[in-house]
């Protein structure tokens, strides 16, 4: 079992912070406690994703020791399974990867999974490496992102002794791959990132509405049925790809 997941992507806007959401709560559907750690300062999301209305306390108040850590931790309605730690309000305090190590040690200890919202940031991504279990790296179909997300992978994988397990996500997948991307199938992707795929996720605005109001992906819906596959997968469940 991977306790400790990171998602994490070489360029921003590719659906980090969405899939955070989802797959954390395809896990609490099995019963597991789980938290998300936002660690952008200044740019916060996940209260809004998640619905919570009153942010208290932040990562930026832990780190500035005007809470405690409990005190920080923040309750997701309707789900009690779900934690958040919000990122800090302000743009001066920098979640580091000393401290990164610090929290998720003492987080182990309370929660079954901790689920890392990485910002985009590959000095941070190298620096967290140590602690996270399983690295999702987000790729959506655009030329740059897929090169970056080679290079991106290859600097994770490749320096220090400590060689993490790196999954990827294609996301953001739309029907004629061919008319909106130069690449002509997965395959293209999957071998030039050179990373093993654990999961693949449709453009869908039904998601994209749901994600914004705060709302649960329907559980009969594709997208429902492929975080869950996803969540499996990370537990070490071999099952098919739905694409
Ligand atoms: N599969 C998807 N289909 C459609 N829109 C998506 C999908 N995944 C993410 N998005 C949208 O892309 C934008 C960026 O997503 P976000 O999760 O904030 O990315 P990141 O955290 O990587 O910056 C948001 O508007 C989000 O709703
Ligand atoms: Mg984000």
């Amino acid at each position: 079992m991977k306790n400790i997941i990171a998602i994490a992507s070489a360029k921003g806007g590719v659906g980090k912070s969405t899939i955070c959401c989802h797959l954390a709560k395809a896990f609490t559907s099995q019963h597991k406690k789980v938290i998300l750690i936002e660690t952008n300062a200044g740019l916060r999301g996940l209260d809004i994703f998640l619905g919570v209305k009153d942010v208290v306390y932040d990562l930026g108040d832990v780190l500035k020791q005007n809470c405690s850590l409990k005190e920080a931790i923040l309750n997701v309605k309707y789900n009690e399974n779900l934690f958040l730690l919000a990122a800090p309000f302000s743009f001066d305090i920098m979640l580091s990867g000393k401290a990164m190590f610090k929290l998720c040690n003492s987080l182990k200890e309370l929660f079954d999974i901790i689920i890392i919202d990485v910002r985009t940031d590959p000095v941070f991504s190298f620096e967290i490496k140590n602690i996270v279990d399983i690295f999702l790296i987000v790729v959506t179909l655009d030329a740059v992102c897929v090169r970056d997300t080679a290079l991106f992978s290859n600097m994770l994988s490749s320096k220090g002794n400590c060689k993490p397990t790196l999954r990827l996500i294609i996301n953001k997948l739309k029907k004629n791959i061919k008319k909106t991307s130069p690449f002509k199938n997965l395959d293209d992707i999957i071998d030039e990132t050179n990373l093993q795929l654990i999961g693949v996720l449709p453009f869908s605005k039904d998601m994209q509405y749901k994600t914004q109001h705060g709302k649960n992906l329907n559980a009969k819906s594709v997208l429902y049925k492929i975080f869950t596959a996803i969540s499996k997968r990370i537990e070490g469940k071999n099952l098919d790809i739905i694409i």
